[in-house]
């Protein structure tokens, strides 16, 4: 296991939603998993006024996430919670931060964080470039005592023109080695068993390419709405939400050439590549191959379901996409010709984030009796979130005379790995930072270089009112046009149930 030096984890916007959701509970599973170095803190700042008493009881005795944790025992949320402490400060008045400054000097005096700090983000984005400045101009972004790493909440940048200029302010206080921008898929388990499925495997990789793929499809559904999130959501959209931050990293991940080592320089290198590879779009290549939808109200399971402009703050007359589908091209060697469809949605049938890829049929038929079966592919689905695993489908013989043939399935699936523990996303991409190990965070000219690609679309959907967004109803799969996106005969999208190997006539949604 790799060293974890004496720290101390500052988290701006700690009075938020997401530090009691995600933050302090990926901590906590941290600390009962025995994962926190014998020194530790964690420092939440914000404005709102809390004694450290009253913030432990918000976010540890009271933190309804925490409860449901397994390790949720009375004598351990008592020794958690004493690691915890508060620091009120408004980030935009730079005399608080001296305020800050000397708290954490006083902390590391009585228990020795050895001035080693990880910034994490967690304040509205327009904060983020202000917080950089203030910990620069009170010295505490440098290396030279201990050292200091900044984690960045997504959405990083807002176009290409603001994650430029977030990147360039960024580093005038803290170098690129000491940014850490978070995509919390890149810490999800199956998500980096994609790189392992491709690159520890002789049987898949030499079938990884334009003479053996057909397609590559990747769905990213949710069931849920916007929920309580109408206001924030209202101005990204779908687009910006889901698509230039995770699904292009599950692009990357799918595309990417193989790494000369499994470090975080050689992988994010070659993620690199992807993005500068993608094909750009024209103004009509956006029109024929972008379709956006928005929800409307529907009746699911006799259940009322609100459309998306009936929810909280979101404007009445909202034009945001809360569905995307696309078909783009991956201009390079191993992918020329080869097209790649992407959706991601709220309010579908089921939550199911996985990654299909269709091989192509064989040259020759030589089993096709039926011709409706001649269109055959063998495909590989790549399960992300729920029911994780891996599914195979191929042709068998059915028994009896003759040569006739049936697709079947192969499955492996992560539940049955018994006594292996799979640490939640934000927990497994903390503790990297803690250890200095970038390899799962963005870098930042890759994710200009995603924004490069993305930002066409959005200039084209601002200026050009034509550009249609399609209602479909809550709980269905999103607007029929975005089936049209996919050429060829016999050939659509998957429609994959939350169990991974139940396809076809019947399916649990
Ligand atoms: P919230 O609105 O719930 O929290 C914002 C936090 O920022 C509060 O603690 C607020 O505290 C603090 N804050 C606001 N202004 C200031 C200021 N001037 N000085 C100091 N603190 C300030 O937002 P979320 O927790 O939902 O989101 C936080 C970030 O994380 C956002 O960038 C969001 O995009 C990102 N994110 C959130 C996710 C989620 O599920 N919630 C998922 C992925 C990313 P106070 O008012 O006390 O100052
Ligand atoms: C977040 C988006 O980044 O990812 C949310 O802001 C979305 O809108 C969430 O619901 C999906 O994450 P997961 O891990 O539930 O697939």
């Amino acid at each position: 296991m790799k060293k974890t030096d004496n720290q101390a984890l500052v988290i701006f916007g700690a009075s938020g939603d997401l530090t009691e959701r995600k933050l302090i509970p990926a901590v906590f599973n941290l600390f009962c998993g025995g994962f926190l170095p014998e020194s530790y803190a964690v420092i939440g700042v914000s404005r709102s006024s809390f004694t450290d008493a009253a913030y432990r009881d918000k976010v540890v005795f009271n933190n309804e996430h925490l409860k449901s944790k397994p390790g949720a025992t009375e004598e351990n949320l008592k020794r958690f919670a004493k690691m915890v402490y508060y620091q009120a400060v408004d980030t935009k008045n730079t005399e608080t931060y001296v305020q800050l400054k000397n708290r954490l000097e006083a902390l590391d005096q009585e228990i020795t964080t050895k001035s080693n700090y990880i910034f994490y983000l967690a304040t509205p984005p327009s904060l983020y470039q202000t917080i950089a400045n203030g910990l620069a101009e009170n010295g505490l972004n440098n290396n030279e005592n201990g050292w200091s790493r900044l984690i960045v909440e997504k959405p990083f940048g807002y176009d290409l023109a603001s994650a430029k200029a977030l990147n360039k302010g960024l580093l005038n206080s803290f170098s690129e080695e000491q940014i850490y921008r978070i995509d919390h898929y890149l810490g999800k388990e199956t998500v980096q068993n994609m790189f392992v499925t491709r690159f520890a495997n002789s049987i898949f990789e030499p079938l990884w390419n334009r003479n053996y793929i057909h397609r590559i499809e990747i769905t990213a559904a949710e069931h849920v709405g916007v929920e309580k999130r109408g206001g924030y959501y209202d101005s990204s959209g779908a687009l910006r939400d889901m698509i230039q931050n995770h699904l292009f990293q599950l692009v990357a991940l799918v595309a990417m050439e193989p790494p000369v080592r499994p470090d975080a320089e050689s992988i994010r290198n070659e993620k690199l590549k992807v993005f500068q590879s993608l094909r750009a779009y024209s103004d009509q290549d956006i029109k024929e191959n972008v379709i956006r939808g928005q929800y409307l109200n529907s009746t699911v399971r006799g259940e009322s379901i609100s459309g998306y402009r009936e929810e909280e703050g979101v404007n009445d007359q909202s034009k945001t996409e809360t569905y995307v589908a696309m078909k783009f091209f991956i201009d390079n060697w191993r992918w020329a010709d080869v097209p790649f469809y992407i959706r991601t949605g709220k309010s579908m049938p089921t939550r199911v984030t996985e990654v299909v890829i269709h091989f192509k049929p064989n040259h020759h038929h030589l089993f096709a009796h039926d011709s409706s079966l001649s269109n055959q592919q063998n495909v590989l689905v790549i399960r992300i979130q729920p029911n994780e695993g891996i599914l195979l489908k191929f042709d068998m013989k059915i028994p009896g005379a003759g040569f006739n043939t049936e697709q079947v399935n192969m499955d492996f699936k992560y539940d049955e790995l018994s006594n292996v523990y799979v640490p939640d996303a934000y927990e497994r991409l903390i503790l990297d930072c803690m250890q200095g190990d970038a390899t799962l965070y963005a870098r930042g000219d890759s994710t200009e270089a995603a924004w490069e690609f993305i930002d066409p679309i959005l200039k084209a959907w601002e200026k050009d009112d034509s550009i249609p967004v399609y209602g479909y109803p809550a709980g269905t799969w999103g607007p029929e046009n975005a089936d049209n996106l996919i050429e060829g005969e016999n050939m659509n999208w998957r429609y994959p149930c939350s169990n991974l190997t139940d396809d076809g006539n019947y399916c649990e949604l």
